[in-house]
Formats: structure tokens, C-alpha cells, sequence
């Protein structure tokens, strides 16, 4: 039987950096992209171009790497988004602009205060500015969830006349029940037919993102918008790997579609995401939880021993997951072992970096036995998160805060070479570090977050310190990695990336304030 293809549209770039604390810098969303790519999604919805210098070039740096997906920036219907959306992705050889309005009652009178006569105008310009620079665009009704089937049918006409190959049918608060989205999206199929492909975009506020979406199959969607791990704005979007596995898993019931989806990259796609993000999924999360295909009670270890499908519907393996494999390399092995690791972990370097995860690799192994498959994962990330470094940790040393005052002597080396070193006292230790930092470097960090997980088990386990900072009141908090066996160096470490993020973003990090009557994503 001939099968529709779903197009994959991942947003976790462009809504799941919406989620609180997930912000990342351009060189994440590059190495993003490219496992994106890898994954197999057809849309990598790359950012929203017009919101800040920072994120058009992130776009444009993709545009230019990405091959095989197309690349899509977000633009609100108005024509400087248009513009600098056209402009962000025009290196992409597959291309798209993803424009958007509100079309619910409440959003038209109270958020943009238009008529919904003028709502339509406005859309059907913009998709026709669009045209002017990519073929492929798609139009979102926002809160189309809560907008009337009688308008959404009017603008949706519209716009597909003036030149919308995409129509996407947001639930942007998550209200709705699974058996409303499939009533909505089989009445907006019947009309729509074939003039475009009708995509959901689903919030999970209610829990159920990911069942409405794949209701939205069931009644004729052929594109579905979510992200790695359920990222997204307030309780996020429905996670990619939710509906790619049930498609698969449940293939008797979705018998006549497919994906492009290699499902043995979701688990490496989702360790690079909350790598980078420093957002875990839950521990009991479906398909990626530290816990999915964990069998603790004695009933369902006595099965699975048995034969493994009495409790498991899929096996790990076909997510990429290995569970045999997971005590990897020492301290002798060699370097071809270490380069076939990383290619099984899904890492694609070049030799110059495989050459310095190597160095750190043998850095770390002098000082922990047994090397886990999440080291690894964690010291490849780390150092590809770190690529601009204007400031760079040399040594640390603290003395003891037991009944004294807390005090670090801290040695930094900047880009250029010289080296500068400086010591201080804080209310904690932790404090201290942070406050010399700052004054050898001139800056002045407001820490927002700070968090630390140990990377594998034992004693001698790596600290993987993530800190959110804020050195700019009017400008995000941006986030730093540091990774090592000392929890204080790891914190050093993650405030000096921090800082290196940002002196590398500075003045593109400020999203665009604009009094635009048009929405605000
Ligand atoms: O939730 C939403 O409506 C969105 C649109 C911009 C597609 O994110
Ligand atoms: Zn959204």
C-alpha cells in the first residue's frame, strides 16, 4: 500500500528555545541542526529571524550548513519579519518561510486589536511578500484551537490563493481534547482537499500534545510541528520522539503513513539537547526518561528476563540507545577505539576535533577509571558548546571557608595570550570564584540558575555544572557548561563559557521590542 509521507517539522530551535532557561548560542544551534539533519527531519525550523541580531545570524549559519532538510524561519505577517526571514535562510538550498497571525476572537480584539477583515489582509500580504523570496511558505493561524471554523475556513482560502503551500493549525494554549482536533482538522481536510498540506502544531498545557497530534493524523494532517524532548513554550510542544515511535510502534493502526525519522538517532538527538540546554527530561518521560526502560518491580524483571516483550513494547536499541554498551574506554585505549565510540554515540567530527576530544579524553582518564558512554557524550558537547573562547580558565584555587571567610584565587588567559590572576572573597565559595571572575574579566554576572548532576555514577563521577547568567539587565541570561571531576572547577568552568557566550553574542542577544500591532510570539 502506497504511504503519505508526515512531514517532520521540528521547532524545538525556535518554540523550544522559548522554554524557560533553554536559550543557546549560535554555535549550539549549529551542531543542533546538523543531528537534526541527521535524524532525518524534513523542517528544521531554525529561529525567528527578526527578533534579534543573534538569531538571524544563527539561521544564516544554518542555512549555510544544512543540506538535506529545509531550513525555515518564523516571521510575524509583517514585512520587515518577511524580510529578514527571506534574507536568513537564503543560503538553504530547500528553503521555507513560516508566517503567522492570530485568528481567535479573544487575540484579534484584545492582542492585535484588528478586525478580522483586516487580520485576513494582513495575511494574504504577507504570504504574497514571502513569495518574492522563497517558493515554499507556510501560514499559521494562531490559536486556531480557539478561532472560528467559519474564519479560519476565509483565511485559509485566502492565503492559499496567495501562494501558502502549508496550512498549520496551531492549538497555541493546549486546550483541546483529542477527539475535538480530529472533529476540526477532518472538517478543515474535506474543505482544504489538496490545495495544501494541513500541519498541527500542538501545546501540551493539558498533557495530550502528543495524542492531538496523532489524532491530526488519523483525520488527514500531513505535517506535524514538535520538538526534541517536548521543548517549548510553558509545558512545551509535542516531543518528536512521542509521535515518531508511536507511528512505528502502532504501524497496524497508521498503516498508510510514514517518516523520515532514523529512529536510532532520537536518543542521541535528545542527550545533545538536554546537553546543551541543561534541561533533563523526566526521569519517567516516554521513549528518552532515564527510566523508560527501566524494569524495577520483581514481577516485571522476572518477565522480561524471560522474554523481553512481556513489558516492553520496543527496545531500546531501536532508539539508539545502547544498554550493553555502556562501559566504554580507559586509560589505554587507543584512539581508533575512541573515534568508533564516538561515531556509535552519533558524534560526525572532523579530525581536528576528534584530535582535541581525544587530549581531553586522555586528561580525563589519568584521573577516572572507567570512562561511561554519558562522559563521553557530555565531553564532546561540552567542547563543541565552547568554540568562541575569549577567556579561558587556567587555575583555581580556593581556601577553606571552614569558619573563615570563603576566598579563590583565580587565573585566567585570554584569547590573545596574556594571562591575568586575581583573588577574592564572597559569601560562599562559589560566590567568590564567580566574583573574581568578574572582576578580572570587567564584567558584572548576575547568577539566575545555577545546577550540577553528576554525569555517571562512582566517586570519582564528572560534575556537569550548568549556570545560567545575566550580564546585561536588558539582555537575556545565557547559559555556560562546565565539566569536570572537581565540582568547583566545573563551576568556574560553566561561569567562564557563560561569559564567553555572551562576549561572543554581545549586542545580538536583544530580542527586537516592537509596538507593531501585530502578535508578539
Ligand atoms: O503556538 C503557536 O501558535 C506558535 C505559532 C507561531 C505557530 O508557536
Ligand atoms: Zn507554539
Amino acid at each position: 500500500m502506497k504511504r503519505d509521507r508526515i512531514v517532520i517539522f521540528d521547532t524545538t530551535l525556535r518554540d523550544g528555545e522559548q522554554s524557560p532557561g533553554a536559550s543557546m548560542n549560535t554555535e549550539e544551534k549549529i551542531r543542533i541542526a546538523s543531528q537534526l539533519e541527521k535524524l532525518g527531519v524534513d523542517v528544521i525550523e531554525a529561529g525567528f529571524a527578526a527578533a534579534s541580531p543573534g538569531d538571524f545570524e544563527a539561521i544564516s549559519k544554518i542555512a549555510q550548513k544544512v543540506k538535506n532538510s529545509t531550513v525555515c524561519s518564523l516571521a510575524r505577517a509583517l514585512e520587515r519579519d518577511i524580510e529578514e526571514a527571506g534574507k536568513a535562510i537564503a543560503a538553504a538550498p530547500k528553503k521555507r518561510i513560516h508566517t503567522f497571525i492570530a485568528t481567535s476572537a479573544i487575540h484579534m480584539e484584545y492582542k492585535l486589536r484588528m478586525k478580522p477583515e483586516e487580520v485576513i489582509a494582513r495575511a494574504v500580504a504577507a504570504v504574497k511578500y514571502a513569495s518574492e523570496f522563497v517558493d515554499d511558505i507556510e501560514f499559521s493561524c494562531e490559536d486556531a484551537g480557539r478561532s472560528d471554523m467559519g474564519f479560519l475556513k476565509e483565511i485559509i482560502s485566502a492565503t492559499i490563493e496567495a501562494g501558502a503551500g502549508t496550512i498549520n493549525i496551531p492549538d497555541t494554549v493546549g486546550i483541546l481534547m483529542p477527539f475535538e482536533v480530529g472533529r476540526r482538522i477532518k472538517e478543515l481536510h474535506e474543505y482544504i482537499g489538496d490545495r495544501a498540506v494541513i500541519s498541527v502544531h500542538n501545546h501540551n498545557d493539558l498533557g495530550l500534545a502528543t495524542a492531538n497530534s496523532l489524532e491530526a493524523i488519523r483525520n488527514g494532517a500531513r505535517q506535524i510541528e514538535c520538538t526534541i524532548n517536548g521543548l517549548g513554550e510553558r509545558a512545551g510542544n509535542a516531543a518528536l520522539e512521542e509521535l515518531v515511535m508511536a507511528l512505528k510502534v502502532r504501524s497496524d493502526i497508521y498503516d498508510n503513513v510514514e517518516t523520515s525519522i532514523n529512529t536510532k538517532e532520537i536518543y542521541p538527538t535528545s542527550r545533545l539537547i538536554a546537553s546543551i540546554t541543561g534541561i533533563e527530561p523526566q526521569p519517567n518521560k516516554a521513549i528518552v526518561g532515564k527510566n523508560a526502560f527501566a524494569h524495577e518491580s520483581g514481577i516485571h524483571q522476572d518477565g522480561v528476563l524471560k522474554h523481553k516483550q512481556t513489558y516492553e513494547i520496543f527496545s531500546p536499541e531501536e532508539i539508539g540507545l545502547d544498554t550493553k554498551d555502556t562501559l566504554v574506554l580507559g586509560k589505554h585505549s587507543g584512539r581508533a577505539a575512541f573515534r568508533d565510540k564516538l561515531e556509535k554515540l552519533g558524534f560526525s567530527l572532523d579530525e581536528e576535533e576528534i584530535n582535541r576530544a581525544f587530549e581531553r579524553f586522555k586528561e580525563l582518564a589519568d584521573k577516572k577509571k572507567d570512562i561511561y558512554d554519558d562522559d563521553l557524550r557530555a565531553l564532546v558537547t561540552s567542547q563543541m558548546s565552547n568554540i568562541s573562547q575569549t577567556w579561558e580558565l587556567v587555575a583555581l584555587q580556593l581556601m577553606d571557608s571552614t569558619g573563615g571567610v570563603p576566598s579563590a584565587a583565580v587565573t585566567i588567559r585570554k584569547s590573545d595570550g596574556s594571562e591575568y590572576t586575581d583573588a577574592g572573597i564572597g559569601d560562599g565559595t562559589i560566590d567568590a570564584v564567580f566574583k573574581t571572575i568578574d572582576r578580572l574579566t570587567r564584567q558584572h554576572g548576575q547568577l539566575m540558575d545555577y545546577k550540577v548532576k553528576s554525569v555517571s555514577r562512582g566517586r570519582d563521577a564528572l560534575a556537569s555544572v550548568t549556570v545560567q547568567v545575566a550580564f546585561n539587565e536588558d539582555e537575556p541570561a545565557v547559559i555556560g557548561h562546565g565539566l569536570s571531576i572537581d565540582t568547583m572547577l566545573a563551576s568556574a568552568k560553566a561561569y567562564i563559557a557563560a561569559l564567553n557566550s555572551y562576549l561572543s553574542m554581545a549586542g545580538m542577544l536583544k530580542k527586537r521590542s516592537d509596538a507593531d500591532n501585530c502578535s508578539t510570539v
